[in-house]
């Protein structure tokens, strides 16, 4: 049976906390209890036996795509779909948005993997069946943030995450698995330390809204984040480019954090910290463009690098495939779990069914909506993040772009848009009011205003032809 109002799962915030914990416990069942120590299932239930599961991936995937497919079959299922959009009709030219129209049709959930930030979403608002972001892009890859989560719950013993120093390395700026999984960190109580080569640190939305929505204050370039609730000490390392560390500081109540050139962490008291952690991602070659420089040093996380004693009880975590940066020294170190979080797909994914498609419903609470506004007057303006599904050359032909409206903070002092399908942030340079004529700079914003009358503009050009003129703010 079908729940009454389809659920999607497109970013981890599209699943409560309560939620995530009842996909685990549902997990937990399908490993034959929660102290089972297995972590790969056996056998096959019945109870999705009437059930279709499309899976359509437009990048290539090994774990994700068949942990699927083999937890809709291991819940009895049955699958459909392709892995190669060379054999479908988007050779043709046909857009993502009409290949799930159809599959909606044929199946009862989709499975979307899409080059395309967004792609996910404007997926999900074309169908009536739920969609699953199987990866958009470098936005989002929430469920393999619930393999991660439910990984350092069952490897590491204890229903909390809460105060675990987790260390992610690699790039940060391109990898969808990392911005899930830093929200949801934030979520459980987890301090993060970043350690990514010069340019591929978290992207400043990301680090955002970690501060925003989620109470976390990135300082020092959006690298550091302190937990306000005195639990926490973060701080963050970059491997500058004569391998030299730049110092981050936390400047949380508790003691200062120094970082030495070796990659020490330590208090300002001397007290070393250890890592309970280390997420390894790899370099996102795909997703860096022509004319983006990149450093050509990049980490790799070995049994050397894992010597020092902060790194002694450290699960190794690493959403694969590797390509050089994951020594294969660790495979034989009871510390590199990659391998078990890999077969945790199969579980997890098998709970998420169930729970989409209600065969096991979910019985807690949803997850709060969006905290901002809906712009209201985007019709003209596009996303400025050329990768978004709504910048697609076919796609954007049956989208209209959307926005929320983020009001100014002290921090952050100009109004941005932040695009409802790929969640970039950009700041138009002016704005009007409904019924006004003039023409504002986007700076200094005043605190009261009638959120609803901003009009924002690209450029000046688009704003004379709305009839409206540069003010003397606008002009100084
Ligand atoms: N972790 C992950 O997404 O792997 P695949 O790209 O192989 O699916």
């Amino acid at each position: 049976m079908r729940q009454t109002m389809k659920r999607d799962v497109i970013t981890i915030s599209d699943v409560s906390d309560s939620e995530i914990d009842e996909i685990f416990s549902l997990a937990d069942e399908f490993l034959g209890g929660k102290d089972s120590g297995a972590h790969r299932v056996s056998g096959r239930r019945h109870q999705a036996d009437a059930y279709l599961m499309a899976t359509l991936f437009y990048e290539p995937s090994t774990r994700t795509r068949f942990s699927f497919e083999a937890a809709m079959k291991r819940l009895g299922g049955e699958v459909v779909g392709g892995a190669d959009p060379a054999t479908t009709s988007a050779a043709k030219g046909e857009s993502v948005l009409d290949t799930v129209r159809v599959m909606e049709s044929y199946t009862d959930l989709i499975v979307l993997r899409h080059p395309c930030e967004g792609a996910a979403r404007a997926a999900a608002e074309h169908v009536g069946v739920p969609v699953i972001n199987g990866g958009d892009g470098r936005h989002e890859h929430p469920t393999q943030t619930l393999c991660d989560l439910y990984t350092l719950r069952r490897e590491l013993g204890g229903e909390t995450l809460r105060d675990l120093n987790v260390l992610l390395i690699g790039d940060l700026k391109n990898g969808r698995t990392v911005h899930s999984l830093v929200y949801g960190l934030a979520r459980f109580g987890a301090n993060v330390i970043t350690m990514a080569p010069p340019g591929l640190g978290l992207p400043s939305e990301v680090s955002r809204r970690l501060e925003e929505d989620y109470g976390r204050k990135p300082e020092l370039g959006s690298q550091i984040f302190d937990n306000e609730n005195g639990g926490a000490r973060i701080g963050a390392m970059y491997i500058a480019p004569d391998s030299q560390l730049k110092t981050a500081i936390s400047r949380a109540q508790l003691p200062r954090a120094n970082l030495h050139f070796d990659g020490e962490f330590v208090e300002g008291d001397g007290v070393k910290i250890s890592i309970d952690v280390c997420y390894v991602t790899r370099r996102q070659g795909e997703r860096v463009s022509r004319d983006e420089t990149v450093s050509s040093e990049y980490p790799v996380i070995d049994a050397k690098f894992l010597s020092a004693k902060r790194y002694k009880d450290t699960r190794v975590l690493h959403p694969l495939p590797r390509v050089g940066e994951l020594g294969y020294d660790l495979d034989r170190d009871q510390r590199g779990v990659y391998f078990k979080q890999a077969a945790y797909g199969v579980p997890i994914r098998m709970a998420l069914i169930s729970k989409l498609l209600g065969i096991s419903p979910f019985s807690t609470s949803r997850p709060q909506g969006p905290q901002h506004d809906l712009y209201r007057h985007g019709e003209k303006m596009q996303c400025a993040n050329d990768r978004c599904i709504t910048n697609h050359a076919v796609e954007r032909r049956q989208l209209t772009p959307k926005f929320w409206l983020v009001r100014p903070t002290p921090k952050f002092p100009k109004i941005s848009l932040r695009c409802t399908y790929c969640e970039t942030d950009f700041e138009p340079p002016f704005y009007g009011r409904v019924g006004e004529r003039s023409l504002h700079a986007n700076a200094g914003v005043p605190d009261e205003m009638d959120w609803w009358k901003i009009v924002l503009f690209a450029n000046e050009q688009e704003a004379r032809m709305a009839g409206l003129e540069m003010s003397a703010s606008a002009q100084s």
